[in-house]
């Protein structure tokens, strides 16, 4: 018989214990990137704290979401930009699915534009989550955010649709469409499980009016996964001439 499905509060204590043991890779004087949603507020919480007990310093944060930025700042964690800071030494974000692979759906915030040009521009892309965020094939349990520019919406849904979608435009506050925080509009896209996500990210890349896509393949480094069982952490594996530095060649 298969385990029964861990509680809302349970998974929220797996999350904070993920992206607690995140935090301890964090070191003074680091440009770290800040995610979006639920689990990394876990991670904000305790790195404010490190910061008020002088344990960590000199630390700069970049915000990927409005919400996160909020955050940060009512925590008195200090911040920059990515203008001021263009390469992330670590950043500490969530998932809404992971593949064996370490490749993700992200977005269900909203956040997944930021949060990739943040992801790109990081040294290590450390994903925490609850072990419920694991999945044998991208889209069996998520849908998959695309981000589209509002002119012209319509049409990108019948695109989406011809790829084989079922297409909702994400609603908000009040049952009015969901704006990101560059005022763009979500679809959010079942696809079913995602046999091939990289030719269908090329897809999504390739038509106008698509802004991004909530595929992230390539660009953790780094998963850590807290369960019943304990917390894990795993690396990606990455070609014996690969070097540090962020990452032009993953999208
Ligand atoms: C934000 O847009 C997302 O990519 C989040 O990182 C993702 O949805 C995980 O969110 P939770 O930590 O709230 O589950």
């Amino acid at each position: 018989m298969s385990p029964s499905p861990a509680s809302a509060s349970t998974r929220a204590i797996h999350a904070q214990r993920a992206a607690e043991r995140a935090v301890q890779y964090l070191r003074p004087g680091m440009v770290v990137g800040l995610g979006g949603g639920t689990t990394v507020l876990f991670a904000l919480r305790k790195l404010a704290a490190l910061l008020r007990a002088g344990e960590l310093h000199d630390l700069l944060g970049v915000s990927c979401s409005s919400a996160t930025g909020e955050e940060a700042r009512r925590l008195g964690i200090p911040l920059t930009t990515l203008v001021d800071h263009p390469v992330i030494d670590v950043t500490i974000d969530g998932a809404d699915e992971v593949d064996p692979g370490l490749n993700l759906i992200k977005g269900g915030g909203g956040a997944l534009l930021h949060e990739k040009i943040v992801a790109q521009a990081s040294r290590r892309e450390i994903i925490v989550v609850d072990d419920s965020k694991l999945s044998p094939v991208l889209g069996t349990n998520r849908r998959l955010p695309v981000e589209v520019i509002a002119f012209g919406w319509r049409g990108q849904v019948a695109y989406l649709e011809s790829l084989g979608a079922q297409v909702d435009r994400r609603l908000g506050a009040g049952g009015r469409p969901f704006e990101t925080d560059e005022g763009h509009l979500i679809l959010d896209c079942q696809f079913g499980a995602i046999a091939a996500p990289g030719e269908l990210a090329e897809r999504l890349q390739g038509r106008s009016g698509v802004v991004e896509h909530g595929l992230f393949l390539g660009l953790a480094t780094d998963l850590i996964v807290a369960g019943d069982g304990g917390i894990r952490h795993l690396e990606r594996q990455r070609p014996p001439d690969s070097s540090d530095d962020p990452r032009g060649e993953r999208r």
